[in-house]
């Protein structure tokens, strides 16, 4: 338990205890079940490593022809609700009466990564985006609000959330490296990242 403030990132370590994980995890579950995990194309062409999904009125795609946010899954069915127990943890982290709109769901397996990048495909950076790790350990990379320059890393265990506002908004950040084998929670292996966002 306790705040940790790195760069302006407010990460709340061991904020879902065991029993909370496995109820945010059940939710998820079910949000997958309707909505599989699958592996976007880069615009670059290469696949992603991430699997992913998404909850709410908005998730992510992106194809040879960009990043977007998008109303319906790919096999062209809206995105489940956002779960209640996701939707409550937002409550509590941020205090806000916007509620977020999209809820990200980023599967990790041991060898996926996820490259620095910018979250700036908001329409509104007043808005944090907040996220919740169940599962493996990451090795989580912050930088700055410009592409290059020094970094810092820490790592995210399950249970941990992490708040992204204010100045951290615009930051770089990504993922180095998954620690296999750090969490028992999903019986498979692997990390479940959420990432809860204000899109409009
Ligand atoms: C992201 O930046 O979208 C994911 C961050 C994480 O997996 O912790
Ligand atoms: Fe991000």
């Amino acid at each position: 338990m306790g705040i940790l403030r790195l760069r302006g990132f407010e990460i709340h370590k061991g904020y879902l205890d065991p029993t909370n994980q496995k109820r945010v995890l059940e939710a998820v579950r079910d949000v997958v079940r309707q909505a599989p995990l699958f592996r976007p194309d880069t615009p670059y062409g290469k696949p992603m490593s991430v699997r992913m999904s998404a909850a709410g009125s908005y998730g992510w795609f992106s194809d040879k022809t960009g990043y977007r946010y998008v109303p319906v899954h790919p096999n062209g069915r809206p995105w489940p609700e956002i779960p209640d127990p996701v939707l409550a943890l937002w409550d509590q982290v941020t205090g806000l009466e916007r509620r977020p709109e999209c809820c990200l769901i980023n599967y990790y397996s041991a060898d996926a990564k996820m490259g620095l990048h910018q979250d700036r495909d908001e329409a509104d950076f007043q808005w944090p985006v907040v996220s919740v790790s169940l599962g493996d350990a990451a090795r989580f990379r912050i930088g700055n609000t410009v592409r290059g320059g020094k970094t810092e890393s820490i790592w995210l265990d399950s249970g941990d959330v992490v708040v992204m506002g204010g100045a951290a908004r615009l930051t770089y950040h990504g993922v180095d490296q998954i620690r296999a084998g750090s969490s028992t929670l999903l019986p498979k292996g692997g990390r479940i990242n959420l990432t809860l966002r204000v899109v409009t």
